[in-house]
Order: structure tokens, then sequence, then C-alpha cells
């Protein structure tokens, strides 16, 4: 394998012989088109410039790299360095991608963001950046997820998406992303998925 196939999935998401893609037949001509819209406009300034600037001055990048001295004493041996991606705004390194999600979607012309979430740090990212950038959000989460995040539960109402409990099996994040798809099937064109292999 060289180095290059390894920084880059070919055109069915393989990295050499590791990877692939698992997509419902319905949305494989739609996620063509994201691919495609995708790998145009990130090679125009203006986009690059607008999520730069929103990673600089909204997210607040590039986070520190922080030196874990207790942690690495205790280890022996390694020095254990944490970059700090929980100093982003959301908390998470989830907002990198969720931006750059929104504003393709924008740029789509789509006018609904759908994702899943399980713990809600993946939900309240996207339902962040369709806030800022002015896209309609719809997260779906296991009954027993919303349970127990409670307070992203909250801020994810607080920013405005529609939050859709998912009652079927297991009640958390297995389950929810099928609900999401389904959800996603009924109105690709409208709709974009979200996921943390899009984009950034
Ligand atoms: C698309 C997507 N959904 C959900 C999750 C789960 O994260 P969270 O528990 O914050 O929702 C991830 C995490 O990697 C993700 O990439």
């Amino acid at each position: 394998m060289t180095k290059e196939n390894l920084e880059m999935p070919d055109k069915n998401g393989y990295f050499g012989e590791y990877g692939g893609q698992i997509i419902p037949p319905p949305l494989i001509d739609i996620m063509n088109d994201i691919n495609d819209a995708y790998d145009n406009v990130v090679q125009t300034e203006s986009f690059q410039n607008e999520l730069q600037s929103l990673y600089a001055d909204y997210v607040g990048r590039p986070s520190p790299i922080y030196f874990a001295k207790r942690l690495s004493d205790k280890m022996g041996g390694a020095r254990i360095f944490l970059k700090r991606e929980d100093l982003n705004h959301t908390g998470a390194h989830k907002i990198n991608h969720c931006l750059g999600e929104a504003l393709l979607a924008k740029h789509m012309g789509k006018t609904r963001v759908l994702a899943e979430t399980g713990a809600g740090q993946h939900g309240v990212a996207l339902a962040t950046a369709c806030a800022l950038v002015g896209l309609d959000c719809e997260i779906h989460m296991g009954e027993i997820d919303i349970e127990k995040e409670h307070p992203n539960v909250t801020k994810m109402k607080i920013l405005g998406c529609k939050l859709v409990p998912v009652s079927r099996g297991t009640r958390t994040l297995k389950d929810a992303v099928d609900s999401a798809f389904e959800e996603y099937l009924k109105d690709p064109v409208n709709s974009f998925g979200s996921s943390e292999k899009s984009v950034g």
C-alpha cells in the first residue's frame, strides 16, 4: 500500500485494501452528487475563506496541544500530549466537519440536514452549524440516550433542531442510524445526511 492511498479514499471509499462504503442503493446517486459538489466547492477560494474564518473565529482553532505531565509519568515512558479539541466551540472535534457539511449543504441548495446522535455531541455540533448558516436540522436519537444525555438534548432544542426520539430496537445509536437513514430516503434531494466521514 502506498502513502497516497492511505490519505484519500478511491471513488469506492477504499484506502488501499481497507475501507469501503455501505449505502442504500437509492442514495448512491445523491451521495455521488454530494461528492462532486464537494470536490468542486472545496477548490474555491470563497468556500475555503469562509470555512477557515469560521474555524478561527467561531470554533477557536487551532486548539492548543497540552503536555500531560502527570499522565506521562504514570504511564512510564511515552510523553503524552493532548490535542485540546474539547476547547472547540460545542466541546468536541465534531464542529469541524459539521460546519463544512452545513456550508456544503447550503451551497447545494439543500434545505435540511439530518443525522443521528448517541451521546449528543454530534447532534449539538450539527444543530449549531445549521443554526449558524440557516438550515433546518433534524436529529434522530434513541430514547435511552435521550434520557442519559439530557443536557445535550436541551441544547439541541434551544438551537432549534427537530429531535426525533427513536423507540425501536436498542433505543440507542444503532437504531437512531436506521431511523435517520429512513427519513433521508423520504426526501434525499432536499436533505443532506451528516456523517463524520463526509467533510472535514
Ligand atoms: C455520523 C455520526 N453520528 C453519531 C456519532 C456518535 O457521536 P455522538 O455520540 O456524539 O452522537 C458519530 C461519532 O463518531 C458520528 O460520526
